[in-house]
């Protein structure tokens, strides 16, 4: 008899049939090949049909994959992912309170370097400045990702600037040609925030423990999905392209994107990612102010530095400055 539990004899199942989508497949056969009883793999498939998988049985009570949920589960985020490590150790779950916080429970514990952490909704997303992020089940992607650099802590702001140019290009590849980084963490669509992220990090002497990147994204909301207090400002990828986006597919995509930046950014710092991010910038040239717990600053911004920090040309001189909340205070 089978040792497998449940759910692991539907992954192998799922597995199996996914082999040859629209194949019916012998159950009789499939109980010999997992060493289980018939009734078993028909309540694996039983399991696999709730979850949200089209299987279809034929009249000799043969079983066939037709289609699977566009749903953030461990089994659709690795099947075909083609990433080296980023994305390997999934950890999905259908809601949580943060991502964010689950997955530094799991990088203590020794989660794995590149897993990730997903949920369909969450109930106290974080956002920057102790704000929360608006976390509807199934319209967004609440992604948290465990990375163990060998950085100083310094440059670990440099990886939320990095995360913002993979980002961009996610959603550039989606046909968009207004897609815009807001300094520090905001991605933009048509002057709208699409996604946003909030790195967290554990440092012990002078040395990076690990750091979690941690994005929301809105992906299929539509414009009465949004509360009213940030309908004005919010917008999804589905509003700007005018379709339904496979959530999956978009990981998938933005892993990969991702990964080959995180790469790129352990190789040569944000060396290697400054044209792209300064192309991406919604305030490279532009007239804005900062406001930095109260302490406000204005004047033009003019560059971001290698370690993620907004250059900013003020009356008293070049200030160079890590974090706040920015406003454009002339428009194009
Ligand atoms: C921002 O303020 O713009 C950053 C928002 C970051 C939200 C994401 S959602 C997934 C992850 N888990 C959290 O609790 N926060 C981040």
């Amino acid at each position: 008899m089978t040792d497998l539990s449940p759910d692991a004899l539907s992954d192998k199942i799922l597995a199996d049939l996914r082999r040859r989508p629209s194949h019916f497949f012998d159950l009789a056969q499939q109980a010999k090949k997992h060493r289980c009883g018939k009734a078993d793999i028909l309540f694996a498939i039983d399991l696999l049909r709730r979850v949200g998988y089209d299987i279809a049985a034929d009249d000799r009570g043969r079983a066939a994959f037709v289609d699977a949920p566009d749903l953030l589960l461990a089994a659709e985020i690795t099947h075909r992912l083609k990433t080296a490590f980023i994305g390997h150790t999934v950890y999905a779950y259908k809601t949580v309170q943060s991502t964010n916080a689950l997955a530094a429970q799991l990088a203590d514990a020794g989660a794995p370097d590149g897993s990730i952490v997903v949920a369909e909704s969450q109930t106290r997303g974080r956002g920057r400045l102790g704000r929360r992020w608006y976390s509807p089940e199934e319209k967004g992607i609440y992604l948290s990702i465990i990375l163990y650099p060998k950085i100083e802590p310094v440059k670990a702001p440099g990886l939320s600037v990095a995360s913002a140019v993979s980002l961009a290009d996610a959603f550039t590849g989606y046909g968009l040609k207004n897609v815009r980084i807001k300094w520090p963490n905001d991605c933009l669509i048509k002057d709208r925030k699409a996604a946003g992220i909030l790195t967290e990090l554990s440092a012990e002497a002078g040395k990076v423990r690990y750091v979690i990147v941690g994005i929301g994204l809105n992906i299929n909301h539509t414009k009465t999905d949004f509360p009213p207090d940030i309908s004005a400002m919010a917008t999804s990828l589905r509003i700007a392209t005018r379709r339904k986006i496979h959530r999956v597919d978009f990981l998938q995509r933005f892993l990969r994107i991702f990964e080959k930046d995180y790469r790129r950014f352990l190789k040569s710092g944000l060396k290697g990612l400054r044209r792209k991010m300064l192309a991406y910038s919604a305030l490279i040239g532009r007239e804005i102010s900062l406001d930095m717990r109260g302490r406000v600053i204005t004047g033009t911004a003019v560059d971001i530095d290698l370690n993620g920090n907004l250059v900013v040309e003020t009356s008293q001189g070049r200030q160079i400055l890590n974090a706040g909340e920015v406003t454009v205070v002339k428009k194009r």
